[in-house]
């Protein structure tokens, strides 16, 4: 007989086996009974304990119910409402209105110098210029108008532009600029009745221009144009105007109803948008992005095209958003990609009217290489700054007239009839405003997971220790798990 009783093996209890670690740690604590034993270690018996404990866990875990998906678990949606015009800081009063310009020196220079004997009917002061409407005593000097109407502009020294005018016979009308133009401030138009107008009709797309040459806001429904080319020389104001397109769109349209796509190589304007939640890509400034950019833009609208099939409707209702996408400086994406862009460009513009996409280009340097027939053809709506030359105001707007224009600005919208604008003022505080009261998404953070979606990846993890241990576990669950995780795009590969 030995000096020590050897023990009976104790039946251990689910608690206990529980309590146990479930992976031998690096060193294996030793059980009692076995320091307590002089016999040499035991290692048969050891790993005898470790199997079984994995193997009522096992099957423990196996006797736990998999949770359900609850309602709470999904990631919820944020609701927005439209910002309106009232998140806007009010604009300064406009103390040094400039007396109107001189109705006594043209009706002098006229009348005398030019020896034409005329009234004039009326004055209009716009923004930016002066229209005097004229009426001539003998309808016989109509021809002699041209002339005297150069000379008033060598006089003045302004460039004067001589227009029909809206009378019957012996009328004719001359916008002359004024001295001391007036800012026309964005929040003004915003409250008016006629950006009330767009905004309030269901499926329209509102934006702010500006005011024409009688003061009169110029909103208009970018859904109807449904692109926009927009031209002038560096400085003429064409980030300014789109920009007041772009505030006013979201002033009135939350991201439910509008989603920006914004390409701005020179990354400087569209830099200020970042983070609001309307945007369907991050800001591209980056060429080759850019193109990618639209394809992507292509293949949305490919599948707008089929689900419209679908439905059996040949346009999108009100719950499928606009797309717009703006393109700031399309020379570079031009010179860079050329044919390819033109293309994609193309493609967009002549189905996107149906499918709730639309486009608005802009370009300092109006040339046959830039803006090619294609692309002119495709945005028929144009809005004209000054330019350089009469070449490029030809390939603008198909005429000329924008090499006259005064700059900052004041420019030439074109939509069926031409109307003279005066651009609205914004600044970089309109923009902080919307994404204050819209809120910054960073960068698109990952959904939080729901409590099912834990559960799989614990599991999956779980099966991963047991087949690198080389235990056997449930092969088609983890087949199913995965799956469903991949599909969700929560599994990194
Ligand atoms: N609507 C406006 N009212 C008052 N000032 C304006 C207006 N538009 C432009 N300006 C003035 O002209 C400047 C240049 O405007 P903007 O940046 O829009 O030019 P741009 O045509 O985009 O030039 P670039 O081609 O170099 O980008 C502005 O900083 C501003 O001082
Ligand atoms: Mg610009």
């Amino acid at each position: 007989m030995g000096l020590f009783k050897k023990k009976k093996k104790p039946q251990q209890t689910l608690q206990q086996i529980l309590d146990t670690p479930l992976y031998p740690t690096p060193e294996p604590i030793i059980p009692y009974e076995f320091q307590a034993n002089p016999e040499p270690y035991n290692t048969a018996a050891v790993t005898e304990l470790a199997n079984n404990i994995k193997a009522a866990v096992a099957e423990y875990q196996a006797t736990l119910p998999e949770p359900e998906d609850k309602l709470d678990d999904e990631p919820y949606e944020k609701v927005y409402f439209p910002a309106t015009y009232q998140i806007f800081d009010e604009p300064p009063e406009q103390t040094d209105k400039e007396k109107p310009p001189n109705k006594d020196r043209v009706h002098n220079f006229l009348n005398r110098t030019a020896q034409i004997p005329c009234q004039i009917a009326k004055v209009i002061h716009a923004a930016n210029i002066s229209t005097y409407h004229i009426r001539l005593n003998n309808p016989m000097d109509l021809k002699n108008v041209k002339q005297a109407v150069d000379a008033m502009a060598a006089d003045f020294e302004a460039d004067i532009i001589r227009k029909q005018s809206r009378g019957y016979g012996a009328h004719f009308a001359i916008a002359v600029p004024r001295q001391k133009r007036q800012t026309v401030y964005l929040k003004d138009l915003l409250r008016s009745s006629e950006f009330c107008d767009v905004y309030i009709k269901p499926n329209s797309l509102p934006a702010v221009i500006g005011t024409d040459d009688e003061n009169n806001p110029v909103c208009i429904d970018i859904a109807k144009l449904p692109h926009l080319l927009c031209c002038g020389t560096t400085g003429s104001g064409k980030s300014v105007a789109i920009n007041s397109i772009l505030i006013s769109a979201l002033s009135e349209r939350t991201p439910k109803q509008l989603q920006l796509v914004l390409i701005d190589p020179k990354e400087v304007e569209s830099i200020a948008y970042a983070g609001l939640p309307h945007l369907l890509f991050p800001v591209v400034t980056d060429m080759n992005k850019a193109k990618e950019t639209l394809k992507k833009c292509v293949k949305i609208m490919e599948q707008r095209q089929k689900k419209a099939t679908e439905l059996g409707v040949r346009e999108l209702g009100e719950e499928t958003p606009h797309i717009l996408i703006v393109i700031d400086e399309m020379a570079d994406l031009m010179m860079t990609h050329g044919r390819q862009v033109e293309e994609l460009i193309v493609r967009i513009c002549q189905k996107a009217r149906a499918f709730k996409m639309h486009i608005i280009c802009a370009t300092q340097s109006p040339v046959a290489k830039v803006v090619t027939n294609l692309i002119r053809a495709n945005l028929p709506a144009r809005l004209a700054f000054k330019t350089s030359s009469d070449v490029e105001s030809r390939i603008a707007k198909g005429t000329n007239g924008c090499r006259e224009l005064l700059g900052k600005g004041d420019g030439l919208f074109i939509h069926g009839d031409e109307i003279r604008i005066q651009a609205a003022w914004n600044t970089t505080a309109e923009i902080e405003a919307l994404k204050r009261h819209y809120g910054i998404v960073e960068i698109k953070e990952p959904r939080k997971l729901t409590c099912k979606e834990e559960y799989m990846l614990a599991k999956l993890e779980f099966y991963e220790q047991q087949k690198a241990d080389g235990y056997n576990y449930d092969t088609e669950k983890e087949k199913e798990y995965r799956q469903i995780l991949s599909e969700r795009g929560l599994l990194q590969e």
